[in-house]
Parts: C-alpha cells; structure tokens; sequence
C-alpha cells in the first residue's frame, strides 16, 4: 500500500473492545501503519482473550496499552496521554458494552479514558450480534455520541458469529481506513469546499448491446474524489462506467453516456470550488442508436457519428466560480497539445499523461503526468501512484484560490520519502511536525 498523505505521521489511536470481530483490527492496523501512521493500540481485557496484544505490537512496532495503572505504561504513555496526542481514535470493533461507556463516559478501562481524555475526532464502527444492534438502548447511545460530534460507521448485514443473520458484522478494515480518513479530513485544507470530479469513460449506443467507449478505468478521478474527501473537502464524483466501488464520504452519480454527465456537471457545479474533469469523454456518438440489436450481414457496416457537447468547454460561463481543471491523454507532442486544451478550454490547469508510458495511464495504478497553469507553471511529477498525484493536483488547485497547501499535501509527502529512504527522522530542514489546525474545544 501507499503512502496515504492524510494519514502520514498522524498519531492514530486504535481501541479494540472484546467482539469476535477484534481479528479484523489487526488487518486494520496493519493497513493504518502501512499508509503511514503512527498507530497505538488500547485495548480491552475481553479483547486481549480473543487477539493477543502481541499481534498488534509486531504490526505496529508500539506498545499495546491494555492495564490502566501498569509502572510502564504510566512512564511511556500514561493512562491519558494516549488520548492527548491523538490525531484521531478509532474503535473497531466497538462492542455495545464499549459504546454504552463511550456514551456515558465511564473511564474504566483504557478504550474509554483515551476517548474521555481527548479532544480528538472519534470514529467508532460497532459489530454485535443483530438483537443487541437493534436493541433500543444501543440506539440511544449511537445517537448520543453521534450528536457529540463523533463519527458512527454502520456494521454490514451478513452472517454473525451467534448464527443469526443480521446488521452486526464490523465493517471491513479499507472501509474503517477510509472513515479514519474522512474523520481527519475535517481539519483539512480544504475543509467546506464543493468539489466536482469527473471519473471513467463514457459509453454511447451503437444499440441495446453495443456502444462506442474508451479504455478509461476511472482510477485517476477516483483517486482525487478520495483526496479532496481527505483534505475535508464535500466531493460530487460523477462515475461513467466504473467498476469501481463508491468511496466512503463521497456523493457519487453514476451515469453512462456524455450527455448524462453534462447534465450532471452543469447541475453541480454552480456553487463548486473546483470542478475537475478526469473522465475521458467521448468525442463522438452514433448519431441513431438501434432500438433493436443489429444482426449481422455479409455487406459492410458504416456507423455515422456526431460530435458530443464538451462539458468543460460549456463550463466556460459567467456565474459560474469553479476553478476549472482539465486532464489531457496524448500519444504525441504531449505538452503542446496540452498547452493548445488549457487554452482553448479557458482552464486554470491542465494535467497532461502520455498514455503510451508503460504502466502510467489508462487501466494503471500509477501515473507520470506534468501540471500546466495558466500562470505558467509546469510542473513535471515522477511516475506516482494515482493518489499521489491527485495531491499534487490538488496543491495547485489551492494555490491558485489562494491558500498554501499543507496539511497532507504531495510536497510534505516527498520529504518524508526521502527521510525514510535516507533512514532517518526528525531531521529539522525537511521535515516538520504537522501544523496544528486548532483543536475544538
Ligand atoms: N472533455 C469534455 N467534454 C468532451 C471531451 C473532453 O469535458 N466532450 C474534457 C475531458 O474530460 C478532459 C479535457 O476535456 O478533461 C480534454 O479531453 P481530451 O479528450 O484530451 O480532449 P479533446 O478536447 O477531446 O481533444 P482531442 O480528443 O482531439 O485530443
């Protein structure tokens, strides 16, 4: 997994109360540390008799707190220091006596005193057995710590460990990783903007069962619709044909053909910061799709096409304030064809990738691309995973409505690749704590 910049350095406390469902806690932890975050695990004792602290410590290479009063914990961590320095906590699975406490702010074990303790975002994903789940005072507690503020993550419906079939299993891991990133992306640089992605290939009917379309995977747009969510942003992802799954804290609308996506576009947008249009959009479309399904003939076929709307270009209006970026797919004369789109389109950036670079582009989870402004700039990146690079997008994004990029953005990322590269920490000319954004009081 990649560095998820959101994530990086952020102290993120894991709590894991006693369900069957605390195994599912390690792929978590694993998946936090990975991402780069610093991960503390507190756990309950009824969960240390399902998974051994052990686990967690080897994953994380932190100490696992567990004993409130333990000599050690209290010079190292401190029963409450745990919860002091977070970034954000998550408890997963938080089980309905753990939520029970949450809710009434009982600090007997380390779960509740980290949370009680600290001023950090919560996010808890509960999993019990269905009859608990519905039971009317696990709701009233739901919604107590729901109005304080704290993020809930729904269980999933499924089979559950009591035999019953029900809404009580733990969501899965990437889906608690993604809510621990939308939690942190409150504090976010782009914390209330609106956000426009567009994402994948648009397909238009030759007749019921055929169409004209393009090799688009939608992995590019996807990815900036989950870095503006990182960065606290509200994200409307307009999906054509992507057969990837909605992400989490993101309003998707999936459509199928270029006409559809205008409309969706030119409906979003009046009030948007940014619209981004990462789809590739057909140019052309079979002028009279077939009612029925063609049948084949000996003589040849002759499809006619007419030209689509371009939605960016009708984006070019009066009222409307998004800063309006483009992405430019060349086989050839990469930068000049992207320079003549920024142009033409009227747009503030251009993000130009030469699709025949072997595993960069169409399909690929990397991309190499180089950002050109209408201010000039160029900015040539290496070939980076696809979230990478919608930070990058995005730091030029906030420059130019005039903010400088920080929290999680590309440029804080490649110094601490070099930091790690070169083994080292702390070092103070590249790399700095993150800037404070204030906590709530
Ligand atoms: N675009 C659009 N509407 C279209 C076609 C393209 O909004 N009907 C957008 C794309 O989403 C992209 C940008 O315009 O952000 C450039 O798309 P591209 O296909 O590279 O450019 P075209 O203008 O279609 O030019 P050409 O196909 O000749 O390269």
């Amino acid at each position: 997994m990649p560095l998820i910049p959101v994530l990086q350095d952020k102290r993120v406390v894991l709590g894991v109360s006693g369900s069957i469902a605390a195994y599912k806690a390690v792929a978590l932890a694993s998946a936090l540390t990975q991402a780069g975050a610093l991960v503390d695990v507190a756990m309950t004792h009824e969960a240390t008799e399902l998974v051994r602290p052990l686990s967690f410590q080897a994953i994380t290479h932190r100490p696992v707190a567990v004993d409130m009063f333990h000599l050690l914990a209290e010079t190292e961590i401190g029963h409450v220091s745990l919860g002091l320095n977070a970034d954000a906590i998550v408890v997963a699975p938080a089980t309905a006596h753990t939520l029970a406490k949450l809710a009434l702010g009982l600090a007997d074990d380390m779960i509740a005193t980290t949370v009680l303790a600290s001023r950090a975002p919560v996010l808890v994903a509960p999993a019990m057995d269905a009859n608990m789940y519905q039971h009317p005072t696990v709701a009233e507690h739901l919604e107590v710590l729901r109005q304080r503020g704290c993020a809930i993550l729904e269980p999933g419906y499924g089979h559950l460990a009591s035999g019953l079939v029900g809404r009580g299993r733990l969501a899965e891991p990437e889906t608690i990783l993604e809510a621990v990133r939308a939690v942190l992306g409150r504090r976010g640089d782009l914390a209330g903007w609106q956000v426009v992605v567009t994402a994948g290939g648009t397909q238009e009917p030759i007749d019921p069962v055929r169409f004209v379309s393009n090799r688009s995977s939608g992995k590019m747009g996807f990815a900036l619709a989950e870095a503006a969510r990182d960065r606290g942003a509200h994200v409307i992802l307009i999906a054509a044909n992507v057969a990837l799954p909605d992400p989490y804290g993101v309003e998707v609308r999936r459509v199928r053909t270029a006409q559809e996506m205008a409309e969706q576009v030119l409906e979003a947008v009046p009030g948007a910061d940014a619209l981004l249009m990462a789809a590739a959009v057909a140019d052309y479309r079979p002028e009279q799709p077939a009612e029925h399904k063609l049948k084949k003939r000996s003589e040849e076929l002759a499809l006619r096409l007419v030209p689509t709307t371009d939605i960016l270009a009708s984006t070019a209006r009066a009222g409307f304030t998004a800063l309006r970026v483009g992405f430019a797919a060349e086989s050839e004369h990469l930068l000049e064809h992207a320079r003549a789109k920024l142009e033409q389109k009227g747009l503030d950036l251009i993000v130009a990738n030469d699709v025949t670079l072997p595993g960069s582009g169409f399909g690929a989870d990397d991309n190499k691309v180089t950002i050109l402004g209408r201010d000039g700039l160029e900015r040539d990146l290496p070939l980076l995973p696809k979230l990478q690079v919608a930070y990058a997008v995005l730091d030029q994004v906030r420059r130019l409505r005039g903010g400088a990029p920080d929290v999680g953005s590309f440029d804080r990322l490649r110094s601490f690749d070099r930091l790690r590269m070169s083994g080292g920490r702390g070092d103070a000319e590249t790399y700095s704590s993150p800037p404070d954004f204030g906590r709530p009081t």
